[in-house]
């Protein structure tokens, strides 16, 4: 039987707030339900799919937790530094920021072939949007005298060459570039930067890039990890988020957390 000290120990969360950026699908939907099991005090989901958005948000949104949909679409900065502003102004300070929004590329982009408006596009969104929702959150936790948490997500991608999707493979390399410079410098604000990447896990936009459903999905990738039995869902990754998130791991930072089953291991 669990004791009320068990509970409290679970909670890794308590009393925080948090952003979400992508938080209406996917691995930022699950990190949603799990920020919220660890007790934090509310959550902002900044996504650009206002119904599915607003669906998450009444959905885990109690008398414990206050979640919020905020419509952002994080190419704009000046949508960034609203949401950012209107969740101080709303929570009172930011612990938290889960930079998570991106895409995949929707063409195979091998170099011979790269069309380089499509490269722009992953790049307004995957490094440009994740660079300004860093400042913005930094730039709150810094005036606030907060030792903020920032996670972004990065990829399994972002530390290996492509055999396609050559500028989704760069985007995140940019990723772990920006979490490596950005922990230098938010350190000495006692401000920790870190980032999870994930190998390949079904969610709604990997299943719609590859035109596949989950189950198809999850087999093409199973010969790629070496950790057998287990198939990687969206779950494991936000449980890494929520330890980067929480004071377990208060002298980490400027790390890249794999979630991949060995696959970076080969
Ligand atoms: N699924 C995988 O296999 C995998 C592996 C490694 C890394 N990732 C990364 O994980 C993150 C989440 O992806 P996912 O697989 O959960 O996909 P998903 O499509 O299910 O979720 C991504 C969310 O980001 C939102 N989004 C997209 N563009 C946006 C914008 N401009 N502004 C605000 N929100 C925007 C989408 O609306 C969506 O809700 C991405 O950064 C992706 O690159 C995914």
């Amino acid at each position: 039987m669990s004791t009320d000290q068990d509970q409290c120990s679970t909670k890794k969360l308590q009393g925080k707030v948090a952003i979400i950026t992508g938080g209406a699908s996917g691995i930022g939907e699950a990190t949603v339900h799990i920020f919220a099991e660890h007790g934090v005090r509310a959550i902002v989901i900044a996504d650009i799919q206002d119904e599915k958005g607003k669906h998450v948000a009444e959905a885990v949104g109690s008398n414990l937790v206050r979640c919020s949909y905020v419509h952002c679409d994080v190419t704009d900065e000046d949508q960034v530094k609203d949401m950012v502003d209107w969740t101080v102004q709303m929570y009172g300070q930011l612990d938290i920021m889960f930079s998570n929004a991106g895409i995949v590329s929707p063409t195979d982009q091998t170099i011979l072939d790269l069309n380089l408006s499509k490269l722009d596009q992953i790049f307004a969104i995957n490094v440009r949007g994740m660079a300004a929702c860093v400042k913005h959150a930094a730039r709150v936790m810094v005036e606030g005298s907060v030792r903020g948490s920032i996670i972004c997500t990065a990829s399994v991608s972002g530390s290996k060459g492509g055999r396609r999707r050559t500028d989704y493979v760069m985007s995140k390399h940019a990723v772990i570039g920006l979490v490596r410079s950005a922990s230098l410098q938010l350190g000495v604000h006692g401000i920790r930067v870190n980032s999870v990447s994930p190998s390949a896990v079904a969610t709604p936009g990997l299943c719609e890039s590859l035109q596949k459903e989950v189950k198809e999905v999850e087999k093409m990738y199973e010969p790629l990890t070496c950790l057998k039995g287990i198939v990687l869902k969206v779950k494991h990754v936000a449980d890494a988020v929520a330890f980067l998130a929480s004071d377990e791991s208060a002298f980490v930072t400027g790390h890249d957390l794999s979630v991949d089953g060995g696959f970076t291991s080969w």
